[in-house]
């Protein structure tokens, strides 16, 4: 039996859609359900269920946010993890979590591989590497996965809110110093899924293939749309973001692709899949 935690956002709908399709079977719990920063309530839960597999898809995703309140991303982030990753190698379950191309400062300016030393800039980025610290020193049987620019069906993301944007606005402005790829959640989840069942643990990235500013997504959406609007470069500093984002941070996918036996599809590819979902009303 797998348990899904953070099962209602992005990803855990995902790994749902598949695990129906393919017959798995599998609890998915959202944040009400089970708050995974509640070690006792985690434990309780763990009980009498026989568990194979944890895969972690909660995450505290605020990433302006997260400079205000750092106890609250690093609860989740980081002890959160650490503390399924020991539960897990207790009941003897693999354990898969996610972190993020935002580890890194973005001084490469190449894919970043799970070699590189990361050098995180904010709250979030910080928190992500103490989670991915935490994991591995807790229990060797665990899979980190660090991905970027997430979009699906299961909740807000960049893609849907260029849409929106484009609804009311007749000009708008994206960043074209922020430089790094989209990821589908649907390839994120089926590959994912390959990864663990290979049985080789570690760290690794996976984002769908080719490089994008969000500028460069952004426009594609638009071109996709028809929008008839002016759409503008900027800078990040023109935003005065709480935190800071790195310039690069385009994640290679080699090392999983070596071991699934096949490449992620382009990111154009994956909107365009994307856009076909919205279009079927899944929504
Ligand atoms: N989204 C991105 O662009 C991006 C980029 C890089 C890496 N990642 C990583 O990829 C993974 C999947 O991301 P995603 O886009 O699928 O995230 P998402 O859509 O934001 O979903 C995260 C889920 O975690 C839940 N959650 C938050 N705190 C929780 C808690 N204490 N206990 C239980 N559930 C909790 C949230 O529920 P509530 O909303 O009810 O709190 C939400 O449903 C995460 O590890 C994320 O950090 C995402």
């Amino acid at each position: 039996m797998i348990l899904l935690t953070g099962g209602k956002g992005q990803l855990g709908s995902e790994f749902q859609k598949l695990f129906k399709r393919v017959g798995i079977e599998y609890i998915a719990t959202g944040h009400r359900e089970l708050d995974i920063t509640d070690i006792d309530a985690v434990k309780n839960f763990l009980k009498e269920k026989n568990i194979d597999i944890i895969i972690n898809c909660a995450a505290y995703n605020y990433v302006d946010r997260a400079e205000k309140e750092p106890e609250k991303c690093f609860a989740v982030n980081s002890l959160a993890p650490k503390n399924l990753a020991l539960e897990s190698k207790k009941i003897g379950a693999v354990f898969v979590t996610y972190s993020s191309d935002f580890v890194f400062d973005g001084g490469k300016k190449k894919p970043y591989t799970e070699s590189d030393i990361p050098n995180p800039m904010s709250v979030y980025s910080k928190s992500k590497v103490e989670g991915e610290k935490c994991v591995f020193a807790a229990y060797d049987k665990s899979f980190v996965i660090r991905t970027s620019w997430v979009f699906g069906m299961g909740n807000n993301n960049f893609v849907k809110n260029v849409i929106k944007w484009s609804k009311a606005r007749e000009k708008l402005e994206l960043v074209e110093d922020q430089v790094s790829s989209p990821t589908y959640a649907k390839d994120l989840a089926e590959y994912s899924w390959e990864l663990i069942n290979s049985d080789k643990y570690g760290l690794y990235h996976l984002s769908n293939a080719g490089v994008a500013s969000k500028y460069e997504e952004g426009k594609y959406i638009l071109e996709k749309i028809g929008w008839k609007g002016e759409l503008v470069k900027v800078n990040t500093s023109k935003f005065n973001l709480p935190a800071r984002r790195a310039e690069y941070s385009k994640l290679s996918s080699q090392k999983a692709e070596k071991i699934i036996g096949k490449k992620m599809p382009h990111w154009k590819n994956a909107i365009d899949r994307f856009f076909k979902e919205m279009e079927e009303g899944n929504l």
